[in-house]
């Protein structure tokens, strides 16, 4: 088993999206293992966004991130579980993102494309322990 950290963004607990997404990674037959919602602070973000401290769209991303509450969860299946989950997503920009995909068939443009997916085994450890240490 793998386990991923996956966000359900501020746009889409907004837009009332979380059952949608969760019922999406639950169908694909993945399990929730852990789940809580809260605002992210500029702190967190910046820990969790650590590759992109410093870049033109850093600002815009941390207002985002924590504008209202986000739903981060664990989530689990087997080996390659985060790319089960970066496929499900769709690619970073919903105008790119083809039909079918959670960002392609959800949202329209950038920054607001509803879901984070860790993008790699070391990221998803080092994500789940920011937001809920030890269940890596
Ligand atoms: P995420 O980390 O949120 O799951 O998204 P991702 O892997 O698909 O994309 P990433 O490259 O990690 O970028 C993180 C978030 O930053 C915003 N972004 N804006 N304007 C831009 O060129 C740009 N590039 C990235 C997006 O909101 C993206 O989700
Ligand atoms: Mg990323």
């Amino acid at each position: 088993m793998e386990r991923t950290l996956v966000i359900c963004k501020p746009d889409a607990v907004e837009r009332g999206l979380i059952g949608e997404i969760i019922n999406r990674l639950e169908r694909k037959g993945l399990r929730i293992v852990a789940a809580e919602l809260r605002t992210i602070n500029d702190d967190t973000a910046s820990r969790h966004y650590a590759e992109h401290v410093g870049k033109p769209f850093y600002p815009d991303l941390v207002n985002f991130i924590g504008r209202g509450p986000a739903m981060v969860m664990v989530v689990a299946g087997p080996a390659g579980t985060w790319k089960v989950v970066r496929t499900l997503m769709g690619p970073t920009n919903p105008a790119e993102a083809p039909p079918g995909t959670i960002r392609g068939d959800l949202a329209i443009e950038m920054t607001e494309n509803l879901i984070h997916g860790s993008d790699g085994p070391e990221s998803a450890a080092r994500e789940i322990e920011i937001f809920f240490p030890g269940l890596a």
